[in-house]
Protein backbone atom coordinates (compact mmCIF):
# COMPACT_ATOMS: atom_id res chain seq x y z
CA UNK A 1 0.00 0.00 0.00
CA UNK A 2 1.12 3.67 -0.97
CA UNK A 3 1.83 5.67 1.81
CA UNK A 4 0.82 9.35 2.34
CA UNK A 5 2.52 12.12 3.56
CA UNK A 6 1.02 13.00 7.13
CA UNK A 7 -1.78 15.75 7.30
CA UNK A 8 -2.83 15.77 10.67
CA UNK A 9 0.61 15.52 12.32
CA UNK A 10 2.86 17.15 9.87
CA UNK A 11 3.48 20.47 11.71
CA UNK A 12 4.15 18.88 14.60
CA UNK A 13 6.36 16.53 12.83
CA UNK A 14 8.83 19.35 11.93
CA UNK A 15 11.91 20.08 14.40
CA UNK A 16 11.25 22.78 16.39
CA UNK A 17 7.35 23.36 16.05
CA UNK A 18 6.17 24.59 19.23
CA UNK A 19 1.83 25.06 17.99
CA UNK A 20 1.90 28.49 18.76
CA UNK A 21 -0.53 30.74 16.30
CA UNK A 22 2.87 32.16 14.97
CA UNK A 23 3.90 28.69 13.99
CA UNK A 24 0.80 27.46 12.97
CA UNK A 25 -0.01 30.89 10.53
CA UNK A 26 3.63 30.12 9.04
CA UNK A 27 2.03 26.26 7.42
CA UNK A 28 -0.88 28.18 6.23
CA UNK A 29 -2.97 27.98 9.47
CA UNK A 30 -6.59 29.59 9.27
CA UNK A 31 -6.52 29.93 5.58
CA UNK A 32 -9.09 27.68 5.36
CA UNK A 33 -11.60 29.26 7.75
CA UNK A 34 -10.33 32.93 5.44
CA UNK A 35 -11.35 31.06 2.41
CA UNK A 36 -14.94 30.11 3.73
CA UNK A 37 -16.26 32.49 6.82
CA UNK A 38 -18.89 34.37 5.09
CA UNK A 39 -18.09 33.95 1.55
CA UNK A 40 -19.15 29.99 1.31
CA UNK A 41 -21.85 29.55 2.19
CA UNK A 42 -22.33 27.16 5.44
CA UNK A 43 -24.43 24.59 3.07
CA UNK A 44 -21.70 24.67 0.57
CA UNK A 45 -19.19 23.94 3.47
CA UNK A 46 -21.17 21.14 4.70
CA UNK A 47 -21.65 19.60 0.57
CA UNK A 48 -17.32 19.83 1.00
CA UNK A 49 -17.68 17.77 4.10
CA UNK A 50 -20.00 14.92 2.90
CA UNK A 51 -18.23 14.99 -0.87
CA UNK A 52 -15.04 13.97 0.92
CA UNK A 53 -16.12 10.99 2.54
CA UNK A 54 -14.73 12.18 5.68
CA UNK A 55 -16.10 10.13 8.72
CA UNK A 56 -16.19 10.07 12.41
CA UNK A 57 -12.56 9.29 13.77
CA UNK A 58 -14.11 9.15 17.74
CA UNK A 59 -15.21 5.24 17.46
CA UNK A 60 -18.44 4.78 15.33
CA UNK A 61 -17.35 6.02 12.03
CA UNK A 62 -20.50 8.17 10.83
CA UNK A 63 -20.36 10.11 8.25
CA UNK A 64 -19.30 13.92 9.25
CA UNK A 65 -21.23 15.94 6.58
CA UNK A 66 -24.46 13.62 6.92
CA UNK A 67 -24.35 14.35 10.34
CA UNK A 68 -24.57 17.76 10.12
CA UNK A 69 -26.87 17.65 7.45
CA UNK A 70 -29.18 16.10 10.15
CA UNK A 71 -29.65 19.63 11.87
CA UNK A 72 -32.77 20.88 11.62
CA UNK A 73 -32.73 24.05 8.38
CA UNK A 74 -35.62 26.26 10.17
CA UNK A 75 -34.78 26.00 13.43
CA UNK A 76 -34.79 29.45 15.19
CA UNK A 77 -32.79 29.16 18.17
CA UNK A 78 -28.97 28.49 19.20
CA UNK A 79 -27.44 25.33 17.88
CA UNK A 80 -24.51 23.91 19.91
CA UNK A 81 -21.00 22.01 18.16
CA UNK A 82 -19.57 20.00 21.09
CA UNK A 83 -15.88 18.81 20.03
CA UNK A 84 -15.91 15.43 21.72
CA UNK A 85 -12.11 15.21 23.32
CA UNK A 86 -12.89 13.05 26.41
CA UNK A 87 -10.73 10.83 24.88
CA UNK A 88 -11.14 8.07 27.17
CA UNK A 89 -11.05 4.10 25.14
CA UNK A 90 -7.92 2.24 26.83
CA UNK A 91 -5.04 2.39 24.16
CA UNK A 92 -5.84 5.62 22.20
CA UNK A 93 -4.07 8.50 22.89
CA UNK A 94 -4.61 10.62 19.61
CA UNK A 95 -6.73 13.15 20.32
CA UNK A 96 -4.37 14.35 23.16
CA UNK A 97 -1.37 14.56 21.09
CA UNK A 98 -3.23 16.74 18.31
CA UNK A 99 -4.51 18.93 21.01
CA UNK A 100 -1.30 19.44 22.78
CA UNK A 101 1.09 20.07 20.00
CA UNK A 102 -0.81 21.53 17.26
CA UNK A 103 -4.16 23.14 19.39
CA UNK A 104 -4.84 25.52 16.15
CA UNK A 105 -5.13 22.90 13.92
CA UNK A 106 -8.12 21.79 16.01
CA UNK A 107 -9.40 25.63 16.88
CA UNK A 108 -9.67 25.97 13.16
CA UNK A 109 -11.75 22.85 12.46
CA UNK A 110 -13.61 23.75 15.35
CA UNK A 111 -14.67 27.24 13.74
CA UNK A 112 -15.18 25.76 10.27
CA UNK A 113 -17.66 23.26 11.72
CA UNK A 114 -19.27 25.93 13.55
CA UNK A 115 -19.68 28.04 11.13
CA UNK A 116 -20.91 25.39 8.85
CA UNK A 117 -23.66 23.83 11.43
CA UNK A 118 -24.61 27.99 12.71
CA UNK A 119 -23.20 27.48 16.00
CA UNK A 120 -22.22 30.99 17.33
CA UNK A 121 -21.11 28.82 20.83
CA UNK A 122 -18.93 25.77 20.92
CA UNK A 123 -17.20 23.92 23.29
CA UNK A 124 -14.75 21.58 23.83
CA UNK A 125 -15.09 18.76 26.33
CA UNK A 126 -11.94 17.52 26.96
CA UNK A 127 -11.31 14.38 29.75
CA UNK A 128 -10.32 16.10 33.07
CA UNK A 129 -7.15 14.15 33.64
CA UNK A 130 -5.82 16.08 29.94
CA UNK A 131 -5.02 19.27 32.71
CA UNK A 132 -2.11 20.45 29.59
CA UNK A 133 -4.06 19.57 27.08
CA UNK A 134 -6.85 21.65 28.85
CA UNK A 135 -4.16 24.67 29.43
CA UNK A 136 -2.71 24.72 25.96
CA UNK A 137 -6.29 24.93 24.58
CA UNK A 138 -7.28 27.55 26.58
CA UNK A 139 -4.15 29.34 25.82
CA UNK A 140 -4.59 29.14 21.86
CA UNK A 141 -8.07 30.24 22.35
CA UNK A 142 -7.07 33.45 23.87
CA UNK A 143 -4.22 33.89 20.85
CA UNK A 144 -7.04 32.91 18.17
CA UNK A 145 -9.18 35.74 19.65
CA UNK A 146 -6.91 38.47 19.77
CA UNK A 147 -6.08 37.68 16.95
CA UNK A 148 -9.64 38.07 15.16
CA UNK A 149 -9.85 34.72 14.33
CA UNK A 150 -12.87 33.69 16.88
CA UNK A 151 -15.10 36.22 19.03
CA UNK A 152 -17.98 38.28 17.98
CA UNK A 153 -18.71 39.31 14.42
CA UNK A 154 -15.63 37.98 12.66
CA UNK A 155 -13.66 40.05 10.08
CA UNK A 156 -16.84 42.47 9.84
CA UNK A 157 -19.08 39.31 8.88
CA UNK A 158 -21.52 39.10 11.23
CA UNK A 159 -20.57 35.55 12.15
CA UNK A 160 -19.90 34.70 15.61
CA UNK A 161 -17.90 31.60 16.95
CA UNK A 162 -16.90 31.44 20.21
CA UNK A 163 -14.95 28.37 21.76
CA UNK A 164 -15.11 27.59 25.69
CA UNK A 165 -12.83 24.49 27.01
CA UNK A 166 -15.15 22.67 29.67
CA UNK A 167 -12.77 19.78 31.44
CA UNK A 168 -14.14 16.45 32.35
CA UNK A 169 -14.11 14.55 35.87
CA UNK A 170 -12.44 11.35 35.06
CA UNK A 171 -15.60 9.35 33.84
CA UNK A 172 -15.39 7.51 30.06
CA UNK A 173 -18.97 7.20 29.85
CA UNK A 174 -18.75 10.96 29.56
CA UNK A 175 -16.89 10.10 26.03
CA UNK A 176 -20.85 8.94 25.10
CA UNK A 177 -22.17 11.80 23.12
CA UNK A 178 -25.06 12.50 25.13
CA UNK A 179 -23.76 11.53 28.94
CA UNK A 180 -21.35 14.63 27.45
CA UNK A 181 -24.28 16.62 26.87
CA UNK A 182 -25.61 16.11 30.20
CA UNK A 183 -22.36 16.64 31.56
CA UNK A 184 -22.08 19.82 30.05
CA UNK A 185 -25.09 20.87 30.95
CA UNK A 186 -24.07 20.52 34.82
CA UNK A 187 -26.22 17.36 35.61
CA UNK A 188 -24.20 13.87 36.18
CA UNK A 189 -23.26 12.14 32.87
CA UNK A 190 -25.19 9.62 32.65
CA UNK A 191 -26.35 8.90 28.61
CA UNK A 192 -29.78 9.42 27.24
CA UNK A 193 -32.05 7.61 25.44
CA UNK A 194 -31.77 7.67 21.19
CA UNK A 195 -33.31 8.86 19.19
CA UNK A 196 -34.01 11.64 19.80
CA UNK A 197 -30.41 12.34 18.35
CA UNK A 198 -28.41 15.41 19.67
CA UNK A 199 -28.67 16.75 16.13
CA UNK A 200 -32.48 17.59 16.94
CA UNK A 201 -32.26 17.32 20.90
CA UNK A 202 -28.74 17.87 22.09
CA UNK A 203 -27.51 20.69 24.42
CA UNK A 204 -30.31 21.96 26.03
CA UNK A 205 -32.60 20.90 23.88
CA UNK A 206 -31.16 22.45 21.10
CA UNK A 207 -30.09 20.80 17.79
CA UNK A 208 -26.39 20.04 18.42
CA UNK A 209 -23.15 18.18 16.46
CA UNK A 210 -20.89 15.75 18.60
CA UNK A 211 -17.90 15.47 16.63
CA UNK A 212 -14.17 14.07 17.64
CA UNK A 213 -10.51 16.49 17.95
CA UNK A 214 -9.52 14.30 14.98
CA UNK A 215 -12.61 14.61 13.20
CA UNK A 216 -12.27 18.04 13.12
CA UNK A 217 -8.69 18.57 12.62
CA UNK A 218 -9.07 17.85 8.99
CA UNK A 219 -11.49 19.93 8.31
CA UNK A 220 -8.77 22.65 7.58
CA UNK A 221 -6.80 20.30 4.85
CA UNK A 222 -10.43 19.21 3.49
CA UNK A 223 -10.92 23.01 2.82
CA UNK A 224 -7.73 24.22 1.57
CA UNK A 225 -6.96 21.07 -1.05
CA UNK A 226 -10.57 19.95 -1.57
CA UNK A 227 -12.55 17.11 -1.02
CA UNK A 228 -11.98 15.40 -4.34
CA UNK A 229 -7.85 15.47 -2.76
CA UNK A 230 -9.46 14.07 0.68
CA UNK A 231 -11.42 11.64 -0.81
CA UNK A 232 -8.55 9.79 -3.11
CA UNK A 233 -6.71 9.19 -0.09
CA UNK A 234 -7.22 6.06 2.11
CA UNK A 235 -9.51 3.13 0.96
CA UNK A 236 -11.73 5.13 -1.30
CA UNK A 237 -15.26 5.29 -1.38
CA UNK A 238 -15.82 4.40 2.13
CA UNK A 239 -12.81 4.91 4.46
CA UNK A 240 -11.45 7.85 2.68
CA UNK A 241 -8.03 9.94 4.52
CA UNK A 242 -5.49 9.08 6.96
CA UNK A 243 -6.20 7.67 10.54
CA UNK A 244 -3.88 8.84 13.02
CA UNK A 245 -3.34 5.05 14.68
CA UNK A 246 -1.78 4.72 18.29
CA UNK A 247 -0.35 1.59 18.66
CA UNK A 248 0.73 0.62 21.97
CA UNK A 249 1.78 -2.97 23.95
CA UNK A 250 4.74 -5.09 22.63
CA UNK A 251 6.22 -3.39 19.88
CA UNK A 252 9.39 -1.81 19.37
CA UNK A 253 8.26 1.49 18.66
CA UNK A 254 4.84 2.10 20.69
CA UNK A 255 3.27 5.44 19.39
CA UNK A 256 0.82 7.65 17.07
CA UNK A 257 1.09 6.81 13.34
CA UNK A 258 -0.62 8.44 11.12
CA UNK A 259 -1.20 6.19 7.43
CA UNK A 260 -3.40 6.16 5.23
CA UNK A 261 -6.77 3.86 5.56
CA UNK A 262 -6.89 0.63 4.03
CA UNK A 263 -3.05 -0.36 5.12
CA UNK A 264 -3.05 -3.83 6.37
CA UNK A 265 -2.63 -4.19 10.00
CA UNK A 266 0.67 -6.13 9.42
CA UNK A 267 2.18 -2.65 7.57
CA UNK A 268 1.20 -0.48 10.49
CA UNK A 269 2.35 -2.91 13.32
CA UNK A 270 5.84 -4.63 11.97
CA UNK A 271 6.69 -1.58 9.34
CA UNK A 272 5.39 1.48 11.24
CA UNK A 273 6.01 0.40 15.11
CA UNK A 274 9.00 -1.71 14.39
CA UNK A 275 7.47 -5.29 15.03
CA UNK A 276 7.45 -7.26 18.20
CA UNK A 277 9.83 -5.97 21.03
CA UNK A 278 11.53 -9.24 21.43
CA UNK A 279 11.46 -13.06 19.27
CA UNK A 280 8.36 -13.78 20.86
CA UNK A 281 5.52 -13.74 18.27
CA UNK A 282 2.74 -12.12 18.00
CA UNK A 283 -0.34 -13.76 19.64
CA UNK A 284 -3.48 -11.27 19.98
CA UNK A 285 -3.80 -7.48 19.14
CA UNK A 286 -7.03 -5.33 19.71
CA UNK A 287 -7.50 -3.33 16.22
CA UNK A 288 -9.46 -0.35 17.49
CA UNK A 289 -9.79 0.24 21.11
CA UNK A 290 -11.19 -1.29 24.13
CA UNK A 291 -14.32 -1.80 22.99
CA UNK A 292 -13.20 -3.87 19.83
CA UNK A 293 -13.12 -7.83 19.49
CA UNK A 294 -9.44 -9.17 19.85
CA UNK A 295 -8.33 -10.06 16.50
CA UNK A 296 -5.19 -12.86 15.92
CA UNK A 297 -2.48 -13.21 13.71
CA UNK A 298 -4.78 -14.72 11.10
CA UNK A 299 -5.68 -11.65 10.55
CA UNK A 300 -2.44 -9.44 10.00
CA UNK A 301 -3.15 -9.04 6.48
CA UNK A 302 -7.09 -7.61 7.15
CA UNK A 303 -7.23 -3.66 5.30
CA UNK A 304 -7.45 -1.11 8.19
CA UNK A 305 -10.81 0.09 6.44
CA UNK A 306 -13.43 0.51 8.59
CA UNK A 307 -15.37 -2.15 6.18
CA UNK A 308 -12.71 -4.81 6.27
CA UNK A 309 -12.00 -4.77 10.37
CA UNK A 310 -16.12 -5.15 10.23
CA UNK A 311 -15.81 -8.02 8.13
CA UNK A 312 -13.39 -9.51 10.35
CA UNK A 313 -15.45 -9.28 13.25
CA UNK A 314 -13.83 -6.45 14.80
CA UNK A 315 -13.79 -2.94 14.78
CA UNK A 316 -11.72 -0.11 13.68
CA UNK A 317 -13.42 2.42 16.35
CA UNK A 318 -11.16 5.08 17.54
CA UNK A 319 -7.98 3.81 16.30
CA UNK A 320 -6.28 2.26 19.20
CA UNK A 321 -4.41 -1.02 18.33
CA UNK A 322 -2.84 -2.82 21.26
CA UNK A 323 -0.18 -5.66 20.16
CA UNK A 324 0.23 -8.54 22.45
CA UNK A 325 3.20 -11.39 22.37
CA UNK A 326 3.10 -14.82 23.13
CA UNK A 327 2.87 -15.81 26.64
CA UNK A 328 0.23 -13.43 27.29
CA UNK A 329 -2.94 -14.70 28.99
CA UNK A 330 -5.86 -14.32 27.30
CA UNK A 331 -7.89 -14.67 30.04
CA UNK A 332 -5.61 -11.94 32.01
CA UNK A 333 -6.32 -9.22 29.10
CA UNK A 334 -9.73 -10.17 29.05
CA UNK A 335 -9.89 -9.34 32.89
CA UNK A 336 -7.73 -6.67 32.80
CA UNK A 337 -10.23 -4.53 30.51
CA UNK A 338 -13.25 -6.06 32.11
CA UNK A 339 -11.74 -4.16 35.30
CA UNK A 340 -11.81 -1.05 33.35
CA UNK A 341 -15.02 -1.54 32.27
CA UNK A 342 -16.57 -2.90 35.41
CA UNK A 343 -15.54 0.55 37.28
CA UNK A 344 -16.54 2.72 34.41
CA UNK A 345 -20.12 1.83 34.39
CA UNK A 346 -22.36 4.42 34.98
CA UNK A 347 -25.13 1.95 36.59
CA UNK A 348 -27.67 3.25 35.07
CA UNK A 349 -28.88 0.34 33.19
CA UNK A 350 -29.14 -2.58 34.97
CA UNK A 351 -27.71 -5.26 32.96
CA UNK A 352 -24.70 -3.05 31.98
CA UNK A 353 -24.77 -2.40 35.91
CA UNK A 354 -24.80 -5.68 37.02
CA UNK A 355 -23.48 -7.75 34.32
CA UNK A 356 -19.67 -6.17 34.60
CA UNK A 357 -19.76 -7.15 38.23
CA UNK A 358 -20.48 -10.62 37.26
CA UNK A 359 -18.03 -11.08 34.52
CA UNK A 360 -15.56 -9.42 36.59
CA UNK A 361 -15.91 -11.72 39.10
CA UNK A 362 -16.28 -15.16 37.09
CA UNK A 363 -13.18 -14.08 35.38
CA UNK A 364 -11.30 -13.57 38.61
CA UNK A 365 -12.58 -16.80 39.91
CA UNK A 366 -11.59 -18.67 37.06
CA UNK A 367 -7.92 -17.00 37.02
CA UNK A 368 -8.26 -17.33 40.93
CA UNK A 369 -8.39 -21.53 39.93
CA UNK A 370 -11.37 -22.36 41.36
CA UNK A 371 -13.67 -21.88 37.83
CA UNK A 372 -15.77 -24.54 36.54
CA UNK A 373 -16.29 -25.55 33.36
CA UNK A 374 -20.18 -24.55 33.73
CA UNK A 375 -18.52 -20.46 34.02
CA UNK A 376 -17.99 -20.56 30.53
CA UNK A 377 -21.16 -20.77 29.74
CA UNK A 378 -22.65 -18.46 32.64
CA UNK A 379 -19.70 -15.85 30.70
CA UNK A 380 -21.38 -16.54 27.27
CA UNK A 381 -25.12 -16.16 28.46
CA UNK A 382 -24.28 -12.98 30.75
CA UNK A 383 -22.79 -11.47 27.49
CA UNK A 384 -25.50 -12.74 25.40
CA UNK A 385 -28.27 -10.57 28.23
CA UNK A 386 -25.58 -7.09 28.09
CA UNK A 387 -25.16 -6.39 24.46
CA UNK A 388 -27.31 -4.62 22.90
CA UNK A 389 -29.93 -4.13 25.72
CA UNK A 390 -28.38 -0.93 27.06
CA UNK A 391 -28.70 2.79 26.37
CA UNK A 392 -25.38 3.31 25.00
CA UNK A 393 -22.65 1.38 23.34
CA UNK A 394 -21.13 0.43 26.97
CA UNK A 395 -22.68 -2.92 27.09
CA UNK A 396 -21.40 -4.10 22.95
CA UNK A 397 -17.94 -2.97 24.21
CA UNK A 398 -18.22 -4.74 27.59
CA UNK A 399 -18.74 -7.88 26.31
CA UNK A 400 -16.08 -7.83 23.34
CA UNK A 401 -12.85 -8.82 24.75
CA UNK A 402 -14.92 -11.83 26.38
CA UNK A 403 -16.73 -12.53 23.52
CA UNK A 404 -13.66 -12.87 21.18
CA UNK A 405 -11.11 -14.52 23.72
CA UNK A 406 -13.16 -17.17 24.46
CA UNK A 407 -13.70 -17.49 20.25
CA UNK A 408 -10.33 -17.30 19.70
CA UNK A 409 -8.75 -19.02 23.12
CA UNK A 410 -11.42 -20.99 24.66
CA UNK A 411 -8.72 -23.83 25.81
CA UNK A 412 -6.36 -21.24 28.02
CA UNK A 413 -9.67 -20.76 29.74
CA UNK A 414 -10.61 -24.43 30.16
CA UNK A 415 -6.35 -25.24 30.71
CA UNK A 416 -6.86 -22.53 33.89
CA UNK A 417 -10.21 -24.64 35.38
CA UNK A 418 -8.11 -27.78 34.97
CA UNK A 419 -5.50 -26.60 36.84
CA UNK A 420 -5.74 -26.91 40.48
CA UNK A 421 -5.12 -24.48 42.97
CA UNK A 422 -2.09 -26.95 44.27
CA UNK A 423 -0.02 -25.45 41.41
CA UNK A 424 0.76 -22.75 44.26
CA UNK A 425 0.18 -19.25 41.73
CA UNK A 426 -0.94 -16.12 43.68
CA UNK A 427 -4.63 -15.42 43.67
CA UNK A 428 -5.80 -12.96 41.11
CA UNK A 429 -7.02 -10.61 44.18
CA UNK A 430 -3.14 -9.82 44.53
CA UNK A 431 -2.17 -9.22 41.48
CA UNK A 432 -5.25 -6.70 40.26
CA UNK A 433 -5.87 -3.73 41.94
P1 LIG B 1 -23.55 5.68 17.12
O1 LIG B 1 -23.38 4.82 15.92
O2 LIG B 1 -24.80 5.53 17.94
O3 LIG B 1 -23.57 7.20 16.64
C1 LIG B 1 -22.58 7.77 15.87
C2 LIG B 1 -22.92 9.21 15.61
O4 LIG B 1 -23.87 9.37 14.59
C3 LIG B 1 -23.50 9.97 16.80
O5 LIG B 1 -23.03 11.28 16.82
C4 LIG B 1 -25.00 9.95 16.55
O6 LIG B 1 -25.67 11.02 17.15
C5 LIG B 1 -25.04 10.05 15.04
N1 LIG B 1 -26.21 9.41 14.47
C6 LIG B 1 -26.36 8.08 14.24
N2 LIG B 1 -27.59 7.85 13.70
C7 LIG B 1 -28.20 9.03 13.60
C8 LIG B 1 -29.49 9.45 13.12
N3 LIG B 1 -30.38 8.58 12.64
N4 LIG B 1 -29.80 10.76 13.19
C9 LIG B 1 -28.91 11.64 13.67
N5 LIG B 1 -27.68 11.32 14.13
C10 LIG B 1 -27.35 10.04 14.09
O7 LIG B 1 -22.27 5.47 18.01
P2 LIG B 1 -21.78 6.17 19.36
O8 LIG B 1 -22.49 5.59 20.52
O9 LIG B 1 -21.80 7.66 19.21
O10 LIG B 1 -20.25 5.75 19.43
C11 LIG B 1 -19.85 4.45 19.74
C12 LIG B 1 -18.39 4.29 19.41
O11 LIG B 1 -17.59 5.10 20.25
C13 LIG B 1 -17.85 2.89 19.62
O12 LIG B 1 -17.88 2.26 18.37
C14 LIG B 1 -16.44 3.08 20.14
O13 LIG B 1 -15.49 2.71 19.18
C15 LIG B 1 -16.31 4.54 20.34
N6 LIG B 1 -15.69 4.91 21.61
C16 LIG B 1 -14.68 5.82 21.56
C17 LIG B 1 -14.03 6.23 22.69
C18 LIG B 1 -12.88 7.19 22.62
O14 LIG B 1 -12.22 7.46 23.64
N7 LIG B 1 -12.57 7.76 21.47
C19 LIG B 1 -14.44 5.70 24.01
C20 LIG B 1 -15.48 4.73 23.94
C21 LIG B 1 -16.08 4.36 22.78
Amino acid sequence: MRMHEPILLKNMLQPGYTGSLADYERTGGYQALRKVLGKVAPAEVTAMVTKSGLRGRGGAGFPTGIKWGFLPKDYQGPRYLCCNADESEPGTFKDRQLMERDPHQVLEGIAIASYAIGSETSYIYIRGEFALGAAILERAIREARTAGYLGKNIWGTGITVEIYVHRGAGAYICGEETALLESLEGKRGLPRVKPPFPATHGLYGRPTVVNNVETLANLPHIINRGPEWFAAIGSPPKSTGTRVFCVSGHVQRPGNYEVPMGITFRELIYGQAGGMRSDKPLKAFIPGGASAPFLTPDHLDVKMDFESVAQAGSMLGSGGVTVMEEGTSMVWAALRLMEFFYHESCGKCTPCREGSSWLTQTLRRILDKRGRMEDLETLADLCKNIAGRTVCAFGDAEVAPILSTLQYWRHEYEDLIRETKSLGLPGVSELVM
